[in-house]
């Protein structure tokens, strides 16, 4: 596939941070970008200007002129987008949320309109990271089969690896991006907080544990989830987890609490790992199961 493949009409109601990422990178790969509506006609203009060939118009006149629409608003505005707008037969009408239902386009459907899903996993803020960041992220695409393979054409033409989202999914798939953004955040807060009570603030705590961050990640890429594991318990070194146990309990119950549990949690991929023994396994189960 190449950017050239599809040559409908394609248009964006929205004009924020999605819209401008990915119209961007539709048009970087040769995807034209025929119209942008937004509801403050300054916002579509402001994108209007960095997509060459694009004019703005009311969410109406830009659907009527779309072969393929992306509605790029928020998520709870996406139903009365879909309702006010009149489609018509034909129209292939996608929304970008991920956790909400394509149902939600139902007013599309009913007037003869392809409906669906195209969800990049990965934040849009800056419009220059956004583009930096798209190529090799994950597209979750919800859609029947023609619209399915336009959509599918479209993420790998920006770089981006489509997939198939089963119907029912959308809520616990966008969940589980969690994992990969706003609990990471979380995750270095609590370290932060560990980090005050030894007199170090939460900047200099971060810009500790962030190149250790990406050595996880790397690794990770590189081995997969057991084989990139590091740390004290992919090496069995129950001493080890003992005393940051003891350590984190100075700094508080909860803040304990929340490491024993991830602990455990990381206990299984150790096992995977394969190079622990069957004393190592059980001296750190008990350590875990313990809970004075
Ligand atoms: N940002 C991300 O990281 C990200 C990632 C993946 C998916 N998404 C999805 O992309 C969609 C858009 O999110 P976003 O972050 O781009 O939102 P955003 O930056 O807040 O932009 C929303 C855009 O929608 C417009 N809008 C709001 N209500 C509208 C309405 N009733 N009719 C027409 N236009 C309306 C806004 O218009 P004005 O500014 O002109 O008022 C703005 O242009 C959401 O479904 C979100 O779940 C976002």
């Amino acid at each position: 596939m190449n950017g050239q493949s599809y040559r409908g009409a394609i248009v964006f109601i929205g004009a924020g941070r999605l819209a401008t990422g990915l119209s961007r990178a539709l048009h970087a790969n040769g995807i034209a970008v025929s119209a942008l509506a937004s509801r403050s006609e300054d916002r579509a203009q402001a994108l209007s200007r960095q997509i060459p060939g694009s004019v703005v118009r009311d969410a109406q006149a830009a659907a009527g002129m779309a072969d393929l629409v992306f509605i790029a608003v928020p998520d709870d505005a996406i139903a009365s987008v879909a309702a006010q707008v009149r489609w018509r037969a034909g129209q292939f009408v996608v929304h970008c949320s991920g956790a909400t239902d394509i149902a939600v386009l139902s007013p599309a459907l009913e007037a003869g309109a392809a409906i669906g899903g195209f969800h990049p996993l990965q934040t849009f803020t800056d419009p220059d990271v956004a583009l930096a960041t798209l190529p090799g992220c994950t597209v979750a695409i919800e859609a029947e089969p023609e619209l399915f393979s336009i959509l599918e054409r479209i993420a790998a033409a920006i770089g981006c690896r489509p997939f198939a989202l089963p119907p029912g999914a959308r809520a616990r798939y966008h969940a589980t991006g969690s994992y990969g953004a706003q609990f990471i955040n979380a995750l270095l807060l609590e370290a932060s907080a560990v980090w005050e009570s030894f007199g170090k603030d939460r900047e200099t705590a971060v810009r500790a544990l962030l190149p250790l961050l990406r050595g996880t990640i790397a690794a990770i890429e590189q081995g997969g989830l057991a084989n990139g594991l590091a740390g004290p318990v992919s090496r069995g070194d129950t001493g080890t987890v003992r005393r940051q146990i003891e350590g984190i309990a100075q700094v508080g119950e909860g803040h304990v609490a929340l490491f024993r549990e991830l602990t455990r949690l990381t206990l299984p991929l150790a096992i995977e790992r394969g190079k622990l023994s069957a004393a190592q396994i059980d001296a750190l189960q008990a350590l875990l199961e313990d809970k004075s």
